[in-house]
């Protein structure tokens, strides 16, 4: 694989400044969001009154933790329009992502929010590798899921020649791949597994491909799959982190040189770690729910978000911003099946590593008598892996999962193309139990 490691002059001077800096512009820019949410957005007065908070109370950046924690109960609460700090007329643009129940969660953005968000994109695309000049297939969906036109208009602002796809059309992908000859694809980790397995259908070998850089996002996936994809695509596979509440994707990146984790673009978004159950702030490097505050939003802002996601703050290698470990799953869609925590990301690389197997599987959650059951759906590699075969592959996954993670679960190996295909976002888990 190429090296791609940044060039001279290549990088903007926040991404080389000195954590004194970096944090010298947080307290700066965390005080006008302060201000600006309290002043402008009737939501933010009262949730800083009832907690008894002023912006005023903020001396430093650990003074945050004062200030009551965003969730997003409060945005659907608020539904579609009610937190923004701005006139309506202000609203250039607005995206939505599902919310946890019925209505999604709506996010607005100024102009200048635009702005900023094509920045951070660029300056992820840039740290993937990604040059001006480079073409770029982006198969992320286009609407009002913030993944599509976020990445758009990122590389767009990069100088790409960009290749608004959009998810599905799995052939025709693959087409356009070979025709157009893209040097970079951004799209989600499980849907570049579907392109995989359309470039093999089509008789195409995927390391031949033009494509020499990836930037996969929008839902949690393993070191195992980015080796696999590094492997068959003789490409490299880089991660990007988002979540509309907060801006869409572009929040934090990981560069092509090291890999070693996301750096939180923290000019504009300031993290924290926190205990999920108690609210308290940890220490970087103990691992716990990521918390944003915007720095710079003037349309949304947003104090304290909890995400949900579980990770933990690494401090600076590639950037002097600080890293996020890989996200390994949200404090929601963590399965608690007989008293065992179990994460979606944690079956995934159990099912890399049997032979026999493909990428593609699916959890479905039952109940069995009074107790609930897992069974994981997977596909056999190929159609010529016989029955005997695919029964050893169950049993050799079946171990695995009981050995590493400490569950029994159902294993049913289907033929391939049988698990669900994922055009955007996997949907990992399929719960089945009856509703109590
Ligand atoms: O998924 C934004 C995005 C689009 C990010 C494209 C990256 C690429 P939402 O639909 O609001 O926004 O979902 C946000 O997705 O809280 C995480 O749980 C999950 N997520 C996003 N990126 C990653 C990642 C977009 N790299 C939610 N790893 C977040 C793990 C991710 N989970």
């Amino acid at each position: 694989m190429e090296d791609l490691s940044p060039r001279p002059g290549d990088l903007e001077p926040i991404e080389t400044a000195t954590r004194d800096e970096i944090s010298a512009l947080q307290l700066e820019r965390m005080r006008w969001t302060l201000g600006h949410a309290y002043e402008n957005s009737p939501f933010y007065r009262k949730r800083f009154e009832k907690a008894g908070v002023h912006p005023s109370d903020l001396r430093d950046l650990t003074d945050l933790a004062k200030f009551p924690f965003t969730v997003k109960g409060d945005l659907r609460d608020n539904y579609p329009f009610g937190m923004y700090a701005v006139p309506m007329d202000r609203i250039a643009r607005v995206h939505a992502s599902s919310g946890t129940t019925g209505k999604p969660t709506v996010v607005g953005y100024t102009k200048g929010d635009l702005d900023v968000w094509a920045s951070v994109v660029a300056r992820s695309i840039r740290a993937s590798g990604g040059r001006a000049g480079d073409m770029l297939h982006c198969a992320y969906g286009y609407g009002l899921f913030t993944g599509g036109l976020g990445a758009h208009y990122g590389a767009e602002k990069l100088g790409c020649t960009i290749i608004p796809v959009s998810g599905g059309m799995t052939e025709r992908q693959v087409t356009l791949i070979n025709d157009f000859k893209p040097r970079i694809i951004m799209v989600t980790p499980s849907y570049m597994l579907s392109i995989l397995d359309e470039f093999r259908r089509q008789g195409l070998d995927p390391a031949a491909s033009s494509l020499a850089v990836g930037i996969f996002g929008a839902e949690p996936w393993t070191n195992s799959v980015r080796e696999e994809i590094e492997r068959t695509f003789d490409m490299h596979a880089v991660d990007i982190y988002g979540l509309s509440e907060i801006i869409g994707p572009g929040v934090a990146n990981e560069c092509v040189e090291t890999k070693d984790g996301l750096h939180v673009w923290e000019d504009h978004f300031y993290p924290e770690i926190i205990d999920p159950e108690t609210g308290a702030v940890l220490p970087d490097g103990e691992y716990g729910e990521l918390v944003f505050t915007s720095l710079t939003k003037e349309a949304q802002p947003m104090i304290r978000y909890r995400t949900r996601d579980l990770t933990r703050i690494l401090p600076g290698t590639a950037r002097s911003m600080r890293r996020i470990e890989k996200i390994t799953g949200r404090s929601d869609d963590m399965i608690i099946l007989r008293g065992v925590n179990v994460f979606p990301t944690q079956i995934e690389e159990q099912v890399l590593k049997c032979v026999g197997l493909s990428p593609h599987f699916q959890i479905e959650l039952v109940r069995e008598g009074r107790m609930d059951a897992m069974i994981v759906h997977v596909e056999a590699a190929a159609p010529s892996v016989g029955a005997e075969a695919r029964k050893s592959a169950a049993r050799e996954l079946a171990h695995h999962i009981k050995s590493v993670i400490g569950i029994s679960t159902g294993i049913e190996v289907g033929e391939p193309g049988s698990v669900e295909r994922s055009l955007g976002k996997a949907r990992r888990v399929v719960d089945n139990r009856p509703k109590e």
